[in-house]
């Protein structure tokens, strides 16, 4: 075989892309699973904005736009930014692109290299780690833990910082944890940042609107608009939307990065889907009812599942305030013995245990960077959350 590029050794495959792929597979054969290892609501996209994916369509929308988006959905962003958020951005400070997921490793492109470090909260969304890796660039985790709700600390984040620092990246509602800043956590956390003026700041706000109980979501420029030289806002439709399939996400930021990040994606990905594009107006300016009633029902599973697994020895979960998955704990399983006599030595072997015996997929803690824990979507039906839960504390029970 003719040889593959070096930079495949700088980082590795996603682990949830991976467990995404053994479910598919094992679903391709027939077999029922209780699939938590996906963060995909399981809802159906509005009818109002599928509707303006054929209506564009029939206006024969369906030719290149500029590679950072037309006019028009730019605009719509403008909107958004300004009635959500209290944010006025120019056009030009504004791109759109396929999904948030290729805009955050454009960016990154854009900002960091080989000898550059990048700062994450752990535990963090693997494909952070993964788009800092393969633009070379070293990824730096700032520990949080259960106990801290998984908020960052400003000491232990400034202890994070070095001259090689070249960026931090924010994400709150946070995946894997649903971690949400206080007003006062974020100002603590600008606090420290404003003493760092060559650090860019990424804001990855997908989970925006999905937020529990009276938690409020603000975005880091909100609180600290000094900054805005130096941040950069990423969002997108998949998540609040159930808009996973469309692929669109945008971010705004200073002209200076943005012109950057356009230069990167107008060789490296081209413009998104002109069809998504319309319905990413359609959704961006609609009503946000039919997204208040999936956080309903999000909060509702959330705490059936919390209490289920906080009544399994072996299990501790964190409520959490945002987002829809659950990060709990399997400290208390380490060591124990299934009923085959194989030792579950880690969270991999208890995700293995559970796939293979009892049909329930659940991605391994070692993958976001605080282990022994297990993250599980809730954005799963009903019915298969309640039962997948229940396998887990009868898994649970099963083992000496
Ligand atoms: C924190 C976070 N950012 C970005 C994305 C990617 O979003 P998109 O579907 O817009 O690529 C995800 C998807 O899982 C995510 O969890």
């Amino acid at each position: 075989m003719p040889p593959l590029s070096p930079l495949l050794e700088l980082f590795k495959p996603s682990a949830i892309a991976g467990m995404m792929g053994t479910v598919a597979r094992l679903q391709a054969q027939g077999k029922k699973l209780y699939d938590f290892s996906t963060g995909e609501p399981d809802f159906d996209t509005p009818a109002h904005v599928k509707q303006a994916a054929i209506d564009a369509i029939n206006r024969g929308e369906t030719k290149y736009s500029p590679s950072d988006g037309s006019i028009a959905v730019r605009e719509a962003v403008q909107r958004k930014f300004a009635r959500d958020n209290n944010l006025t951005f120019k056009l030009e400070q504004v791109i759109v692109a396929t999904g948030a997921k290729p805009l955050l490793a454009d960016i990154i492109r854009a900002m960091a290299g080989i000898g550059d470090e990048i700062l994450l909260s752990a535990p963090c969304w693997p494909s952070h780690v993964g788009m800092i890796e393969l633009a070379g660039a070293t990824p730096v985790f700032v520990k949080t833990t259960q106990d801290d709700g998984f908020i960052m600390q400003p000491d232990q984040l400034e202890q994070n910082i070095s001259p090689k620092t070249r960026a931090i990246i924010l994400c709150a509602p946070s995946n894997p944890t649903g971690a949400v800043y206080s007003r006062q956590a974020l100002l603590d956390v600008a606090e420290v940042l404003a003493k760092y003026p060559d650090m860019w700041i990424i804001t990855d706000d997908l989970y925006e609107h999905i937020i529990y109980d009276n938690h409020q979501f603000h975005s880091i420029l909100e609180v600290a608009p000094e900054l805005a030289d130096r941040t950069i806002v990423v969002n997108g439709v998949s998540k609040a939307y159930a808009m996973t399939g469309w692929r669109i996400g945008y971010a705004a930021g200073p002209q200076n990065l943005m012109a950057a990040v356009r230069k990167v994606m107008s060789q490296a990905t081209g413009c998104p889907s002109s069809i998504s594009q319309a319905t990413a107006i359609a959704a961006l300016d609609g009503p946000l009812d039919e997204v208040h009633e999936f956080v309903k029902t999000y909060q509702a599973r959330r705490d059936r599942a919390v209490a289920t697994l906080n009544q399994t020895p072996g299990i501790n979960c964190l409520s959490p305030d945002g987002a829809f998955y659950l990060y709990p704990s399997v400290a208390g399983v380490i060591g124990k013995k299934t009923p085959e006599g194989e030792v579950i030595g880690s969270s991999l072997d208890f995700a293995n245990y559970l796939l293979n015996h009892w049909d329930v997929a659940i991605v391994p803690g070692n993958a976001f960077e605080l282990d022994p824990h297990i993250r599980i979507s809730i954005a799963t039906a009903d019915d298969d959350l309640n039962e997948g839960i229940a396998r887990i504390k009868r898994a649970v029970s099963q083992l000496e």
